[in-house]
């Protein structure tokens, strides 16, 4: 079905100016966004961008904000936000999980788990939507979201949608080459299993999250470095002795090296300077150049757009 029809609202975008971005994302960062173009339709993504072109902006998609780190106070670009019409969870006639881009991904899990589909079980306690999570190719241990997908809808670099078997998407670690584009909606696998193995999985994956520093309580943007081949970023901080380290409200987590948590009143300048000087004694001290999994969004000092 096109998703045109099934994507429906009785206007297609909205913009907001000078917004708090605050509640954008996860680590509570305080910022503000020039625009925030909520949209509510595929055209109202085409004409948000239209807009960002007309007024000579940058445009930036935002998620979940799980992965984000704003890097400056005021982020002079069209933020363009999925709205809510983005967000659904349906069967298929086949049997497929159809996911709006939009949709938080433990909802999403939370659902699979209530229908006994284990493959989703891995992303428990991950935050931020579908669409995010795939971008980022999100995940855990040895999963990651590929490996539930069956197509992607995107809006490509032409504005043009397309439906992208997976087979055609390259998968890495942590990242996907649909990170070009615009996700609209997945296809997902749906393959059902007994109740007692997907609840054993759960038990699992609910005893690692415990070692991480919780959401709600110590905000964060996950995990900041990806992990290093053969080796992880979170040890290797850690070894470095950084753990509590901080620079204003920005701090190494006590629980996790590899998370830098928010102690109430971190500025962007703050979260950068602590990222940069972990990632320099890390190299100093193991000789490893740690690479970010978080996105940044802002703009350098020429004022172009980072992220
Ligand atoms: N470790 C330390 N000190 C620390 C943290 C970790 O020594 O402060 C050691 C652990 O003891 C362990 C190793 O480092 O031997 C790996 O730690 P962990 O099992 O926590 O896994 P991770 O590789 O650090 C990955 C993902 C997490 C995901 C967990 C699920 C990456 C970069 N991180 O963490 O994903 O939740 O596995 O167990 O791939 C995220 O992507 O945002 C994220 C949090």
């Amino acid at each position: 079905m096109d998703i045109k029809n099934h994507i429906t609202h009785k206007i297609d975008m909205e913009v907001h100016e000078n917004v708090d971005l605050k509640k954008y994302n996860t680590m509570q960062i305080p910022a503000t966004g020039a625009f925030l173009a909520v949209c509510h339709t595929v055209d109202g993504i085409q004409e948000a961008i239209e807009f960002a072109r007309r007024i000579g902006r940058p445009w930036m998609l935002l998620g979940g904000g799980s992965n984000v780190i704003f890097t400056c106070d005021f982020v002079d670009a069209v933020l363009i936000k999925l709205s809510e019409a983005f967000e659904y969870i349906n069967f298929s006639d086949s049997g497929s999980l159809i996911v709006g881009a939009a949709t938080d991904l433990p909802l999403v899990v939370d659902f699979a788990i209530g229908h006994n589909i284990a493959g989703f079980v891995p992303f428990w306690g991950i935050p931020g939507t579908l669409g995010g999570a795939i971008a980022g190719n999100a995940g855990a241990d040895e999963a990651a979201m590929g490996d539930v997908l069956k197509q992607v809808t995107v809006l490509d670099s032409s504005l043009m949608i397309q439906h992208i078997d997976k087979d055609n998407i390259l998968r890495k670690y942590r990242s996907c080459e649909l990170a070009e584009t615009i996700i609209l909606e997945a296809r997902c696998k749906a393959t059902t299993h007994e109740g007692s193995e997907v609840q054993e999985k759960l038990h699992d994956v609910r005893r690692n999250r415990a070692l991480q520093p919780r959401m709600g309580r110590e905000p964060s943007a996950g995990c900041i470095f990806k992990n290093p081949d053969g080796d992880y970023a979170g040890r290797l901080i850690d070894a470095a002795g950084l753990k509590a380290k901080s620079i204003g409200g920005a701090k190494v987590s006590e629980i996790h090296a590899n998370f830098i948590v928010n102690t109430g009143d971190a500025t962007p300048e703050d979260v950068v300077k602590l990222i940069e000087f972990v990632r320099d004694c890390v190299e100093e001290r193991f000789a490893v150049q740690l690479e970010p999994e978080v996105k940044f969004f802002g703009m350098d000092k020429a004022g172009q757009k980072v992220g």
